[in-house]
């Protein structure tokens, strides 16, 4: 009898326990959570075992270029960008016999740093900060073919330094899959972009205030609904979070804002204001707790700032800044929640850890000490650690 690589684990896990020897030898497919992570030059799996309290590398591989961000789509496709070229990559991802295999590349916009699927993931949108540009790729059958570019035109944000051109860096699919929200860092805006009948075109923009703020990424609001309420944004150059109502019109989406509020809270602001660039933002399946990592603080350590959604009668849904706990390390340009919603993976590029898992305890709240740590020192020099966190199975 023939078992596929997902009946096999499946009948393992069924007499695991007459099966010791075996089931050691293949601790990797039994792994709780097995995380993707990239930085310069590496892709990598790492297994986190809570019981023994540990990571374990499972996989490195060299990658071609910078990984900063990728997406997976279940059960083998790895899509990587390359943020220092205008290449995108498609991995096959074998998870049970850790292999990974460069099956396409293709050219599109330069500078890419977030990739974002459609909701049946045909259709994958690239982030171009480089170039000013998103860019629409059909990945059906394995293929990876860039089908149309769409320029990032709106007038530029104040700061000369960070908005000397646009910078779209992040795409969210709205929970109706029909339109994405593309936060532009460098012209201060939200381009809306709608999918309807495969036509990916740019319906509306938005102007984010206050100018040279910065958008960086966001999250619609509420998760796992049909229609999204509101739409929370982190602005990288000004550290704030600004919360917008959302309305679906027969334009597109409609943005009016209800509420500006610092990524650090007002009783933790950075050491060095100057410098301090927020980073991630991560909202909880359940819709009650926000996350947003504050990189650059010029303290000790940078952080993930924990808020709480306040819902009110009228329908407005609010922030309201509860704790903030250490990434662990320096630069903690993404983290990302564990699929039962009960970690934080905490991916430093500097400091002392590379990836941190924090347990997400009552109400929220996350818990500095690590449960599982990664040294940052496995991921090589200082600024090496992992710049990607997902975990993926
Ligand atoms: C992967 O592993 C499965 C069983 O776990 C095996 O049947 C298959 O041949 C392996 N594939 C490769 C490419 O090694
Ligand atoms: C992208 O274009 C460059 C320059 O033409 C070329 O050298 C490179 O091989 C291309 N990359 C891919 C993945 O096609
Ligand atoms: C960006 O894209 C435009 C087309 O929209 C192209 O003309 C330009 O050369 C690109 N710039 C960079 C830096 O890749
Ligand atoms: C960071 O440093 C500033 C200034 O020293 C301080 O006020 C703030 O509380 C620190 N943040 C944290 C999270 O300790
Ligand atoms: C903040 O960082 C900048 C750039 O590194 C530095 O020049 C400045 O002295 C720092 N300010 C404080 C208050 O530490």
């Amino acid at each position: 009898m023939k078992f596929s690589a997902i009946g096999f684990t499946a009948a393992l896990a069924a007499t695991a326990s007459a099966l010791p020897s075996m089931r050691r030898a293949n601790n990797y497919a039994k792994a709780t959570a097995r995380v993707l992570m990239g930085n310069n030059g590496h892709i990598y799996i790492a297994d986190y075992l809570p019981e023994s309290k540990k990571f374990e590398v499972t996989l490195k591989e060299e990658s071609i270029g910078d990984p900063s961000w990728m997406a997976f789509a279940p059960p083998n496709r790895l899509y990587a960008v390359d943020e220092f070229s205008s290449a995108i990559y498609y991995y096959e991802l074998d998870l049970d016999n850790n292999t990974l295999e460069k099956k396409a590349g293709q050219n599109g916009s330069v500078g890419v740093v977030h990739l974002e699927f459609n909701k049946d993931k045909t259709r994958m949108i690239g982030s171009a900060y480089g170039n000013g540009t998103v860019d629409v790729w059909n990945i059906e059958n394995g293929g990876l073919e860039l089908v149309k570019t769409i320029k990032s035109d709106g007038s530029l944000g104040p700061n000369e330094a960070r908005q000397a051109a646009p910078h779209p860096h992040q795409a969210n699919l709205d929970p109706s899959g029909r339109y994405f929200a593309v936060n532009d860092l460098g012209t201060d805006s939200i381009l809306v972009i709608d999918s309807k009948g495969d036509d990916y075109k740019k319906v509306g923009s938005v102007k984010v205030e206050p100018a040279g703020c910065g958008p960086r990424h966001g999250v619609f609001y509420p998760q796992g609904s049909d229609a999204a309420t509101h739409y929370i944004v982190v602005c990288e150059i000004t550290n704030q979070v600004l919360v917008y109502q959302v309305k679906y019109t027969t334009e597109g989406l409609s943005f009016s804002k209800t509420q500006t509020l610092s990524t650090y809270g007002d009783a933790f602001p950075p050491a060095n204001a100057t410098t301090a660039a927020a980073g991630e933002i991560q909202i909880t399946p359940n819709n009650q707790d926000v996350y947003i990592s504050n990189r650059l603080s010029g303290n000790e350590t940078d952080s993930i700032a924990h808020f709480k959604v306040k819902k009110a009668k009228c329908g407005t849904t609010s922030l309201e800044f509860a704790d903030t706990v250490s990434s662990g390390g320096l630069l903690p340009r993404m983290f990302s929640l564990s699929t039962d919603a009960e970690t934080v993976f905490s991916a430093n590029q500097d400091g002392e850890l590379g990836l941190a898992a924090l347990d997400i305890g009552a109400n929220g709240k996350l818990t500095e000490t690590p449960i599982a740590t990664l040294a940052a020192s496995i991921f090589g020099e200082a600024q090496f650690g992992p710049q990607f966190v997902l975990q993926i199975v």
